[in-house]
């Protein structure tokens, strides 16, 4: 089992209810988790892994520098059981095993690929169900995202549950359930912050910057007291806020120059949300 997650209860339960289905009925599901960077979607989806126990478990996360290799998404998720195409009919065989470099065949025949991948899902998950982990999403290639959502929509009663995590800007339009994740309340994000050993006036400044961002939490926290008004950023925080900051325009108002950053709050986009509402008020939010 992964780290403990707090504040994520809903979330939580609408994943149990997703794999309990599959477990208990045979029922197929989806869930696109969605939200900024450091926010927690990689943590819910290893948890999912971890509730799994001995089910199957494939997993694909998306590579910014794969996004232009076709089909590379897909060969990361059914590499390890590429033994089973051999069960698949001829024509969706032939299509997934082009598509994943083992065949001749080009990439031409996308609706054979997706076919191919929905009857694959289906045949591993007569053995049991089937959990699909795709993380980054907003990094898959295209061929492998249109596999993908093509199967995706149309499984039914096979018993395959498929997670994906998205940054605020991924696979938009996908038709997939989708649930956001907000910022941890501060009742939830003091928890993150318990055992470390802070002063209360550092707990209290780290909560305000990193604005109940759970991997700003960690790293401000981990920071330990420093000067009033000089929490540094530690290089994780910038890598992941890293790529939005490169697409905001030059002459946004706040975009951080590198090295001047002090918070994820200054790393954001400016439209990012606070700590729901509550900025800095403990007592008033729990
Ligand atoms: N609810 C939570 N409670 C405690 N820790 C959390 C919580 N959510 C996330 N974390 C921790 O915060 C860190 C960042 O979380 P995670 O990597 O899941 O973010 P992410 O949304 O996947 O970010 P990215 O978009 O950059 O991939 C991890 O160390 C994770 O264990
Ligand atoms: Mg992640």
């Amino acid at each position: 089992m992964g780290a403990v997650l707090y504040g994520r209860d809903a979330e939580q339960a609408r994943i149990a209810a997703l794999l309990d289905d599959a477990r208990d009925h045979g029922r197929s599901g989806a869930l696109l988790l969605r939200g900024e960077a450091g926010i927690g979607k990689t943590a819910l989806l290893e948890w999912a892994a971890g509730r799994c126990g001995h089910d199957r478990v494939l997993r694909v996360t998306g590579y910014e520098a794969e996004r232009v290799l076709a089909f590379g998404a897909l060969h990361q998720l059914l590499w390890p059981v590429r033994d089973r195409l051999d069960a698949l009919p001829g024509a969706r065989a032939d299509a997934l095993r082009a598509a994943l470099g083992l065949a001749d065949g080009g990439h031409g025949d996308r609706f054979g690929v997706g076919l191919g991948l929905l009857t694959l899902l289906a045949d591993l998950a007569e053995d049991g169900p089937v959990l699909c982990l795709l993380d980054d999403v907003q990094w898959l290639d295209a061929a492998s995202a249109d596999a993908l959502l093509f199967a995706v929509r149309r499984l039914a009663a096979e018993g395959v549950v498929v997670l994906a995590a998205a940054r605020d800007e991924g696979l938009l339009g996908s038709g997939l359930p989708e649930m956001p994740l907000g910022r941890l309340e501060t009742c939830d994000a003091v928890r993150v912050l318990e055992g470390r050993g802070l002063p209360a006036d550092a707990v209290q400044r780290v909560l305000e910057e990193a604005a109940g961002n759970p991997l700003a939490l960690l790293e401000f926290g981990a920071a330990g007291p420093t000067a009033p008004g000089t929490l540094p950023v530690p290089e994780r925080v910038l890598a992941s806020f890293g790529a939005q900051i490169a697409r905001l325009p030059d002459r946004t108002p706040g975009r951080p120059r590198r090295g001047r950053c002090r918070s994820p709050s200054a790393c954001s986009p400016p439209s990012a949300p606070r700590s729901r509402g509550c900025r800095i008020a403990p007592a008033s939010c729990c």
